[in-house]
């Protein structure tokens, strides 16, 4: 059949196009893989690891460390025997991106050979050698084999951004090497020789400490190769920790930046940061634009502002890509930074500060700095922990200019003036300084280390810290009088959430409505599902109505998912699987709600509801009874419970502070009596987010441990 045979030469002929598209692809690949500064010491590097079992590797952001190092390895035999290299990444993104990179340059697809795993997503196999995650997931995993017995070689990755997992996996791995090093499990676990058997965990009823010891007896372990990988040239804190641990440097390129500073303090940073890309775009010659934000929302709205100018441009200097960055971003969504921009076009790339040197942008010439990041702190007398925007470390700064001289000469646009640089601080403090420390405490007794104070940090977190998280672990019923991790306690340690909302999650089994608080935790763990931009705040403030619930903003966040999940399955029955994600994302922009937020949280949705089955939590609905679930969110974030004073601002009952109501809260106006909230932002006041009404007599009824009323 001649129409047949031409269809057949056709798809020949476009195979061919593809496979020799492959081949370019795979060739430049090659070239660029070669020309990576990293590759020149390959050999070396591999002599090092092979004679060290401790080997600490700095080197300059962009040499190829994260990309190349676990490819030298796999190819120069350490995964032999089926021994896998875990890679640890502080932030999904990277995990993710990199892993992609990876498996592209190994020419497989991502989860065979390379393959990742971050919290809420597993895309690896049983043929995986190489493993990018991040370090908290590489944490949990230690729940399950205490010895990481899988791998043969872990490299803890950015280590330079100490954030509390990776301090944590310092000690844990320092111990886990010792004991593999003497090859059998039943010797020492984590210094804490227990038991005839090496009993990890005190309580013998404990099933999961049972598992661990059936799983891990007497097993034979082989010798863990450790490797920590840092991009500052701060490399002795590490090399001290580890006992005088030797450290090579990766010589990396820099070409020189200028740096350029305002005159005067602005303002509003936001809007400096918008003149500057156009400035940018309008008056300097081509090369990408690196801009530093400190937050989704942020970069959201910028990227809403730079479209909405475009137009106003001539013609011929419309030629301007968006792309965002940031944590939460969707994966498929992510790997855009590192495409090229068509013929013609300026990327801009606005970026929280993944970008520092998580991941490495090509491409990059200009970069914006306005000076600001956003951090959790921690103030242990209150026992709140906002996320608040700061101003940078000097070492940050140097970091984001650093990465517009990668690959030539570039300028870095500090939103400034020169005398305010002088004034940062040297460097950022570790995060275990400033964190609240209650995961880390229920993950540690999760593994039989119930010693916090003597456990080997890197650097330790401050006493005061210590004390209020295991008191906060003790008022959710984690811990027993005795400080040991309770029943409760490792249930909530088995779920990849903070522990209050692990909490909520049993409770709310207890309460029979697990269903709508899988939901509501889900939405609470994405930032900013609603949108509401400047120019249009009227019509977003319409569409927020037909959602919004007068008990406040958690049944308006179950509101608002199951609108989308209704409309969705609809869309199903009439149009396909695509087709029916496409229209969804036309609903949340229709109704102003951010699409990539609520994907998000569906995802998470999943992986959690999952989790809750797995432990055998009962996962029913408590239906139309309201009053049921609002009770439920009393019992489960009563300690963020606050109560109105005359004044219309609220007292937040555990720490005494005042706050108010968010503007964002269905509840702003309403101002009820007695509230819980989901958090506390610190701007220039203490606003309270997602916020719902409760009765205050509940508070002493379903958690008397923390508000039993005085006779
Ligand atoms: O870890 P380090 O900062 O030393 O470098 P890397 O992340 O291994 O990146 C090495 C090179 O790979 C850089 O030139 C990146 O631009 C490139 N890369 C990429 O093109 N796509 C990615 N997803 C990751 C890296
Ligand atoms: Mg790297």
């Amino acid at each position: 059949m001649p129409s047949m045979a031409s269809n057949t030469s056709d798809k020949t002929k476009q195979l061919n196009g593809t496979k020799l598209d492959f081949f370019g692809r795979r060739q430049k690949i090659e070239q660029h893989r070669k020309a990576l500064p990293i590759a020149t010491v390959e050999k070396r590097l591999l002599e090092e690891v092979s004679k060290n079992d401790i080997l600490i590797i700095v080197g300059e952001t962009g040499s190829g460390k994260t990309t190349q190092l676990p490819q030298y390895l796999f190819n120069g035999g350490f995964c032999r025997n089926g021994g896998i290299i875990g890679i640890t990444q502080p932030r999904r993104v990277a995990a993710v991106t990199v892993a992609k990179r990876v498996a592209e340059e190994c020419g497989v697809a991502l989860g065979q050979k390379v393959g990742y795993g971050i919290r809420f997503e597993d895309v690896t196999s049983s043929s995986t050698r190489i493993k990018y995650m991040t370090d908290g997931l590489l944490l949990r995993e230690a729940l399950l084999d205490p010895y990481l017995s899988k791998y043969s070689v872990i490299i803890v990755d950015e280590a330079h951004e100490r954030t509390v997992h990776t301090d944590v996996l310092l000690g844990l791995l320092k111990n886990v090497q010792k004991t593999r090093s003497l090859g059998s499990s039943d010797v020492v676990h984590n210094g804490h020789q227990k038991g005839e058997n090496g009993a990890i965990l005190e309580k013998e009823n404990d099933i999961q400490s049972t598992n661990i010891l059936k799983h891990n007896q007497g097993k034979k372990l082989s010798p863990l190769k450790l490797i920590i990988m840092s991009a500052s040239l701060d490399a002795k804190i590490f090399s001290e920790y580890f006992g005088g641990a030797r450290a090579v440097h990766v010589q990396g390129r820099q070409y020189p930046v200028d740096i350029l500073y305002t005159h005067q303090p602005e303002t509003d940073y936001i809007d400096a940061a918008l003149i500057t890309i156009f400035q940018i775009h309008l008056e300097e010659g081509p090369g990408d634009v690196l801009v530093f934000l400190t937050g989704q929302e942020e970069i959201e709205s910028i990227e809403r502002l730079v479209q909405e100018r475009l137009p106003k441009l001539p013609e011929s200097k419309r030629k301007l890509l968006v792309i965002p960055i940031f944590a939460s971003l969707p994966s498929e969504k992510q790997m855009k930074v590192f495409m090229p921009a068509p013929v013609g076009f300026r990327k801009v790339i606005l970026a929280t500060n993944i970008a520092e040197t998580s991941v490495t942008i090509p491409g990059i010439k200009y970069v914006i700095d306005p000076g600001m990041v956003k951090v959790r702190t921690y103030d242990a007398s209150t026992g709140i922990e906002p996320l608040i925007i700061v101003k940078t470390s000097k070492a940050q700064a140097l970091q984001r200019s650093g990465r517009a001289g990668r690959e030539g000469p570039g300028k870095c646009y500090r939103l400034y003036p020169e005398n305010e640089f002088y004034k940062l601080k040297d460097s950022t403090t570790p995060e275990i300084k400033r964190c609240n420390l209650s995961n880390v405490i229920l993950q540690l007794k999760a593994l039989g280390i119930d010693d916090i104070v003597g456990f080997d940090f890197i650097e330790e977190p401050d006493r005061m810290a210590i004390i209020k998280s295991m008191e906060l672990l003790f008022l959710l019923g984690a811990l027993t009088d005795s400080s040991k991790l309770s029943e409760v306690g490792h249930q909530m340690a088995r779920l990849p959430l903070d522990p209050i909302y692990s909490k909520a999650l049993i409770v709310a089994s207890q309460f029979n409505c697990l269903e709508e608080m899988l939901i509501v935790v889900a939405m609470l763990s994405v930032e900013s599902i609603f949108y509401a931009p400047r120019e249009k705040l009227e019509e977003s403030r319409t569409a927020l109505r037909s959602f919004s619930s007068p008990e406040g903003d958690h049944l308006t966040l179950l509101n608002v998912y199951r609108a989308s999940d209704e409309f969705l399955e609809k869309s199903k029955l009439v149009s396909s699987k695509e087709k029916a994600e496409k229209n969804l994302r036309k609903w949340c922009k229709e109704n102003f709600i951010n699409s990539r937020s609520l994907k998000h949280a569906r995802d998470i949705h999943s992986q959690i509801r999952r989790n809750a089955e797995q432990m055998g939590l009962r996962v029913t609905s408590c239906g139309d009874d309201i009053l049921l679930l609002r009770r439920c969110l009393a019992a489960s974030f009563f300690l963020n419970a606050a109560l109105k004073q005359p004044d219309g601002t609220y007292r937040a009952l555990s720490s005494g502070l005042m706050v108010q109501i968010h503007p964002s809260s269905v509840l702003f106006r309403m101002k009820p009596e007695c509230i819980i909230f989901d958090e506390l932002v610190r701007t220039n006041q203490n606003y309270v987010r997602n916020v719902s009404r409760i009765d205050f007599l509940w508070l002493a009824e379903l958690a008397p441990q923390c508000y039993a009323l005085q006779e």
